[in-house]
């Protein structure tokens, strides 16, 4: 056996401990373990699910959670956890095939910035019109030109990428009113 750190390879997040210290309190420590809230019966869909492992991952963290995903890739659900099977759905996130407000929370990690900027638009209204704005939604971005010279040399797939501003303008225009986050290369 040898020690191999499997996630080398990932952009990692450099922690601004002092900012954090700085901004907790008892009220923030008592909303931080809310933990969202998950309860069974739940309906739950991963846009941009790849092979499962967060469907899988949140239906062991909170089992009787009714949760989905969706790929645009018919090799990754093919290659799916067998857990999920059957419950991952080919399609394109820009035109999610389900009723509005079918699911109680919809996630999307590391999947919108791969399509054009239009498309990433209707991907955050369809989120929006099935979650309610009961989401989150991570993207490709940077906060400075340092950091977005070294996401361009990384980048392989991502079509639209901004700073911060550029994709809060997005999702305000995309009427998306859900949480977000950033994948930041540094
Ligand atoms: C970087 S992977 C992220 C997978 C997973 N969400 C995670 O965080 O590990 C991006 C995923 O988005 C999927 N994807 C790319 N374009 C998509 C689209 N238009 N609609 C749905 N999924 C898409 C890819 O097939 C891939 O599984």
């Amino acid at each position: 056996m040898a020690e191999i750190d499997l996630l080398a390879s990932l952009p990692k997040t450099k922690r601004n401990i002092q900012k954090r210290s700085e901004g907790k309190s008892l009220e923030v420590v008592a909303e931080a373990r809310k933990f969202g809230q998950m309860k069974p019966g739940m309906r739950v869909l991963d846009v941009g699910c790849g092979k499962g492992f967060l469907v899988k991952d949140l239906m062991l963290e909170c089992p009787g959670l009714e949760a989905f995903g969706l790929d645009i890739s018919l090799y990754a659900l093919l290659h799916c956890e067998r857990e999920v099977a059957g419950r991952l759905h080919l399609g394109s996130a820009e035109k999610l095939p389900f009723p509005d407000r079918a699911f109680d929370c919809v996630l999307s990690i590391n999947t919108i910035h791969n399509l054009p900027r239009r498309k990433a638009l209707e991907a955050l209204r369809e989120i929006q019109r099935l979650s309610g704005g009961c989401a989150y939604v991570q993207v490709d971005s940077y906060r400075t030109p340092e950091q977005k010279a070294l996401f361009e040399d990384w980048v392989l797939t991502a079509l639209y990428h901004d700073y911060p501003p550029g994709w809060i303008k997005l999702f305000g225009d995309a009427g998306y009113t859900g949480d977000y986050c950033w994948t930041i290369v540094e």
